[in-house]
């Protein structure tokens, strides 16, 4: 099968200002040193490599990418990187409201912002940080600064926060924001995934007096997500079921983690190692092999259900 492996998940750091439910193991995670995170100059030139290889769109994540210096200065440049054509933002918008003006200032538009519920109380529960105010402020300043798209990420977890899909529904009703039902993958624990995990079939189900929507037709860079327009609707809704149906052959993308390690698939263990050969002065063309076996070994890469370590320390 060919396919076209055009987007690239840069993680910039492992560390995190929050401790999410889904995403923070038990025990925490173990942080890399300062020295084995690729430096902002290393990651550029691994994005010229990559947008050689076909790469069109980068995402910028973490952990959390707001955490770490520099990042507007990185991401101004990753603009400047000839034949890029989109490069977006992760954030958990805790530190958005500040960083929203310099961000656009850079170039910015595209920000995807997970927020997980409406209530103040539940936020601090979820993530572990009473942070719900100062992220509302930064999805507010990011609208009135002229961000589009907006994406908000909601992982969907029974019996904490499914009582507010309607509440996200109304969100994209009212709003231009393309709001995204996310499926929770077992990332940190099976016992806390089997309690809480919802098929993305039941969210549908419980939506059903939506009705059916009409899909908007995937771009040439967009992933697995199944998006829909509905009428009277200025945002969009969108069911991303990660878990409940492999959706590897639509899959277009490749992670490099803030180790500098490529992943062809959050769902395999393989990760081929960039930092080492960039560090011993590969050339860009034996760089750009390491990128082509990576898209390789996506054709058989999801080898185990579990992401295998921290979400945290791959990017989501
Ligand atoms: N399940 C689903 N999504 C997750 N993320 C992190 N951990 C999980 C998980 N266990 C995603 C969320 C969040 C992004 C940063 O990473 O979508 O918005
Ligand atoms: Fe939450 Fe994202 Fe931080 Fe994980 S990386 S703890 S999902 S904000």
């Amino acid at each position: 099968m060919i396919r076209k492996i055009n987007y690239l998940r840069l993680s910039i750091t492992d560390r995190c200002n929050l401790r999410c439910f889904y995403c923070i193991p038990g025990g925490g995670w173990e942080k890399l040193p300062c020295q084995e995170i690729l430096r902002y100059e290393e990651m550029l030139r691994l994005a010229r490599v990559a947008v050689a290889q076909g790469i069109r769109k980068i995402r910028v994540t973490g952990g959390e990418p707001l955490v770490r210096r520099g990042v507007v200065e990185f991401i101004q440049s990753l603009h400047q990187v000839r034949g890029l054509q989109e490069v977006c933002l992760t954030t958990n918008g805790v530190l958005l409201a500040e960083m929203a003006p310099a961000l656009h200032a850079a170039g910015l538009r595209h920000l995807n912002l997970s927020l997980d519920t409406m209530k103040r109380q539940r936020y601090q529960e979820l993530t572990g940080s009473d942070n719900f105010l100062e992220v509302v402020a930064g999805l507010e300043k990011a609208a009135s600064l002229g961000f589009n798209p907006i994406k908000i990420n909601c992982v969907v977890l029974k019996d904490l926060n499914d009582d507010e899909l309607w509440d996200f529904v109304r969100l994209a009703r009212e709003r231009p924001f393309q709001v995204r039902f996310i499926e929770f993958m077992p990332a940190v624990s099976q016992g806390k995934w089997a309690r809480h995990f919802l098929p993305m079939a039941e969210v549908r189900r419980r939506l059903a007096s939506l009705g059916a929507g009409e899909p908007v037709a995937p771009e040439s860079v967009a992933g697995p997500a199944r998006i829909f327009r509905f009428p009277g609707f200025r945002g969009e809704l969108g069911f991303i079921s990660s878990v409940s149906e492999h959706q590897c052959p639509a899959c277009n993308r490749l992670r490099l983690t803030a180790a500098g390690s490529l992943r062809p698939c959050l769902f395999g263990a393989a990760e081929l190692d960039v930092k080492g050969p960039l560090r011993q002065g590969a050339t860009d063309q034996a760089l750009g092999e390491i990128f082509q076996e990576a898209v390789r070994r996506k054709e058989a890469a999801r080898d185990t259900f579990l992401p295998g370590r921290a979400m945290v320390s791959i990017g989501g």
